[in-house]
């Protein structure tokens, strides 16, 4: 495989069809694609065909991404996002009203300007904080007498992560489902434009309600924030915009944490002299979650299209053409990160762009850090024995979705201590 890459990049510019995203390898599920690292080694820039038959420039360096990323003058997100590369989703279809995630420019920032006092305030996420420390401990709780392995990720990643998400929007944990459905549909590399749509609708519907709601009885959750900030705004805000940003937190922001908080439990498994040192050490927590973010990331490409003629690394990039931005590859590049396979949850130099960066970077990261400490911390803490309970080798990844991580992690313990 690997030498038919390094054949194809010195034959550029045929396109070379690779599948998107790159599946990581079985033997070192920690890294990116072996394909991304090899590319990432040997050319700055390669064009690709992505599944979704478009072509692309693909670039994998940490110096490179951040350049695209970090210009939205010369890199639009008109093309959309990861769905976009993935799925049988055209991106150069419309941007429609209150898709702010496909905006630039001062259309995004009147977005992002009423996104930040609803989910990214220091104060928001203090509010937070016991509630979360809550979940975790009752998860922990009703865990702790399991007599055969718990799956983590389906019993404790991801309750705590939806669990967070109904409490930040206020809505009834029982709606759950709908929710979810959506993210597995966004996040799916095997949905097109209508199953999104149909996933959507009744997630529209249902937020639908909860706006109107909110206009006449306004509370203290993030979407009731959303909701008075964008009725006072200068440009107020239609209830479709207002829909799309609270059905953009509640998709968004629990596939995403559920697959860190699994995956970044199995990456410090794997390594158990990290784990200790966790549990030794918790004031370690800050450093071993960004460690966490850099090391495993999300895991497909993001998608850009350039607005003018330029150029990336040398390479010249046409207007109108689309660029794939590999941010894990970047995120294990040996020019910014000493010894980058490798888990260091001590590391100091550390920027890494897990949560995206420029204007686009992710609005949920606090929420995403607050509660990845507060998994990770506790686990060390009460559950010191923690260990997998099969072999690294036994454990399926996800495919074929923009999430990576474990599909289930199977684990084991001796005793679970009580909580403080
Ligand atoms: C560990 C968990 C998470 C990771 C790794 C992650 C990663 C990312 C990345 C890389 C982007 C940038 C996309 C781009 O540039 O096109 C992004 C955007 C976004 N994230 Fe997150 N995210 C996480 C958790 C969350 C949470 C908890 C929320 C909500 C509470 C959230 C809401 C969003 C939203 C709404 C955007 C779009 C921002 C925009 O287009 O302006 N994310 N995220």
């Amino acid at each position: 495989m690997s030498s038919t890459i390094s054949d194809t990049i010195s034959e550029q510019p045929r396109p070379l069809p690779l599948p998107l995203p790159l599946p990581r390898e079985k033997k070192c599920p920690f890294g990116p694609a072996p394909e991304a690292t090899e590319i990432r080694a040997q050319s700055r820039v390669v064009k690709v065909t992505c599944p979704t038959g478009i072509d692309a420039w693909l670039v994998t360096r940490y110096a490179d991404v951040r350049e695209v990323m970090g210009d939205p003058q010369r890199f639009s997100n008109h093309s959309g996002q990861a769905g976009h590369v993935l799925a049988n989703m055209p991106p150069d279809s419309p941007v429609y009203e209150g898709d702010f995630f496909r905006m630039d420019g001062p259309d995004h920032i009147r977005f992002r300007r009423v996104f930040a006092p609803a989910v990214s305030t220091l104060k928001r996420i203090e509010l937070f904080r016991p509630m979360v420390q809550r979940t975790v401990d009752g998860l922990l709780d009703g865990l702790a007498d399991a007599k055969e392995p718990i799956d983590l990720h389906e019993q404790f990643a991801k309750p705590l992560t939806t669990a967070v998400i109904a409490e930040l929007l206020d809505v009834p944990l029982a709606d759950r489902a709908l929710f979810h459905r959506v993210a597995e549909a966004l996040f799916s590399g095997k949905t097109d434009v209508d199953d999104l749509a149909a996933a959507r609708f009744p997630l529209f519907e249902y937020v639908q309600d909860l706006v109107v709601t909110r206009r006449t009885k306004p509370g203290e959750d993030a979407l009731s924030v959303l909701v008075t900030r964008g009725q006072d705004a200068e440009i107020p805000f239609s209830d479709i915009e207002l829909i799309k940003m609270a059905a953009g937190l509640l998709v968004a922001g629990y596939d995403t944490t559920a697959s860190l908080i699994t995956y970044g439990t199995l990456a410090l498994l794997d390594s158990p002299e990290q784990y200790a040192l966790l549990h030794e050490n918790p004031a370690l927590v800050p450093t071993a979650v960004e460690e966490i973010v850099r090391l495993l990331g999300v895991g497909a490409g993001l998608l850009r299209v350039a607005t003018v003629d330029t150029e990336i690394g040398g390479t010249p990039v046409a207007a109108g053409e689309y660029v794939v931005v590999a941010i894990q590859a970047a995120n294990h590049d040996p020019a910014e990160f000493a010894d980058p396979e490798h888990l260091d949850i001590t590391r100091k130099h550390n920027a890494h762009i897990g949560f995206g960066h420029g204007p686009h970077q992710c609005v949920g990261q606090q929420i995403a850090r607050l509660e990845l400490s507060t998994a990770l911390a506790t686990l060390a803490r009460r559950v010191p024995s923690l260990r997998l309970a099969v072999p690294l080798g036994d454990i399926e990844f996800k495919t074929e979705t923009s999430v990576a991580g474990p599909v289930s992690l199977p684990v084991t313990w001796d005793e679970v201590l009580p909580a403080r």
